[in-house]
């Protein structure tokens, strides 16, 4: 099943393999596309993947979250982006552009000595920031920029957009009970943490129209001691997306205070992969959309797995792409695992010039001389 054809909305992907958004640390400073982040989409697309999901490219300047990343919150970056579904498309690969708003994760480098924004004033323990409580106006102006984006990625020629609704960014920041502690008409209960998410949804499709690809990626939990987003209430939120017309769902989660992040360490033996697996199955057996895995798929037999036992429509990779862009081919080709280590040493953006596989002790030395 991997390797067969597959029609996401109306569109054909070569096979069932997605790259799942990863930021690639590849833009100029400005957040313009460059030459370098072309090749490397070529390289994926020559690599055989389905579909391609680009990094988060924020909506707004305040939702920039890390250096270097493609901006969409500008019409001067059409043009730009339009190189990279132009070379994926003559190699007969399809891309996605990941729009997102960082919200209290932004790196406070990122924000010209503005506080982040976020639903709620709630400290984020990692970045060591507290962010201020968004205002109703801004709250309709990162909506309106979630559909400019999208209308941008269009307007660019992306097959679609996927939403950034996982992984503790904005989204994912009004949806959580840890992160939303309003108690106005955009927080409370289940009903209105979901709304800011409806009214993003909305936006997007007044913008790109009933036709165009719209999916998401969202936690399926929030992975956090106490509080935060459970499967059962996840579940409806992508039930409620589903009504609403939203055309798949990417199972993902954590955040960046979870105990349990979203990219793993050590998964060394077949059990630890597809570890969403479960979230996944949940999501299958409730909606008729398609659902995406990703998180911790390293073996063909276990992509093959997921599919065929019914957990995920599409398996979604991220780290063993960074490693080898040219994995879906050698799959294809029988190879049975990747060889990506799950060392995160790929994401250590302060450290790196770009996103790339290091191995960590290389890291550890570069650091130290
Ligand atoms: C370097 C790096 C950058 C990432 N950037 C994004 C991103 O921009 N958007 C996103 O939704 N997930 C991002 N992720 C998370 C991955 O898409 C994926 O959910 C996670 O790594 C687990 O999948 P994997 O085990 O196949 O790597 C990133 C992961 C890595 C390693």
């Amino acid at each position: 099943m991997l390797f067969e054809p597959y029609v996401l909305k109306d569109i054909t992907l070569s096979n069932r393999m997605v790259r799942s958004a990863t930021y690639e640390k590849g833009a100029d400073a400005d957040g313009f596309v460059t030459p370098k982040l072309i090749a490397l989409y070529e390289e994926l697309a020559r690599g055989g993947v389905g579909l391609i999901v680009t990094g988060g490219a924020p909506v707004a300047p305040s939702g920039i979250f890390v250096p270097q990343m493609v901006a969409a919150y500008d019409d001067k970056y059409i043009a730009g982006l339009s190189a990279l579904p132009a070379a994926v498309h003559a190699i007969g690969g399809r891309i996605a552009l990941q729009i997102a708003h960082g919200g209290r994760q932004c790196y406070p480098e990122m924000l010209n000595g503005q506080q982040s924004i976020a639903p709620s004033a709630v400290h984020e323990p990692v970045l060591n920031i507290t962010p201020r409580e968004i205002t109703e106006e801004e709250i309709w102006t990162v909506i309106h920029a979630f559909g400019q984006a999208a209308r941008r990625a269009k307007a660019a020629g992306f097959d679609g957009v996927q939403i950034h609704g996982a992984h503790g960014y904005l989204v994912s920041q009004f949806l959580s009970s840890h992160t939303n502690r309003r108690s106005d008409s955009w927080g409370g209960d289940e009903d209105r943490r979901f709304r800011f998410l409806e009214e993003v949804y909305k936006a997007i499709r007044r913008a790109v129209g009933g036709d165009y690809l719209v999916f998401i990626k969202i936690n399926g939990s929030d992975h956090l001691c106490c509080g935060g987003l459970r499967p059962d209430e996840s579940l409806r939120v992508a039930q409620r997306l589903e009504a609403l017309g939203i055309d798949a769902v990417e199972v993902s989660g954590g955040m960046y205070e979870s105990t349990l992040r979203p990219a793993r360490t050590k998964i060394l033996h077949k059990e630890d992969e597809a570890y969403f697996k479960d979230t996944a199955a949940l999501f299958k057996m409730s909606l008729s959309i398609p659902v995406i895995l990703v998180g911790g798929i390293r073996s063909r037999i276990v992509a093959e797995e997921m599919l065929e036992r019914g957990y995920a429509d599409l398996i979604s990779l991220s780290r063993p792409l960074i490693r080898e862009p040219d994995l879906p081919r050698k799959f294809m080709a029988g190879k049975d695992r990747a060889e990506c280590e799950s060392c995160n040493a790929c994401m250590n953006f302060r450290r790196l010039d770009t996103v790339k596989c290091v191995p960590l002790q290389k890291l550890k030395e570069r650091t130290l001389a």
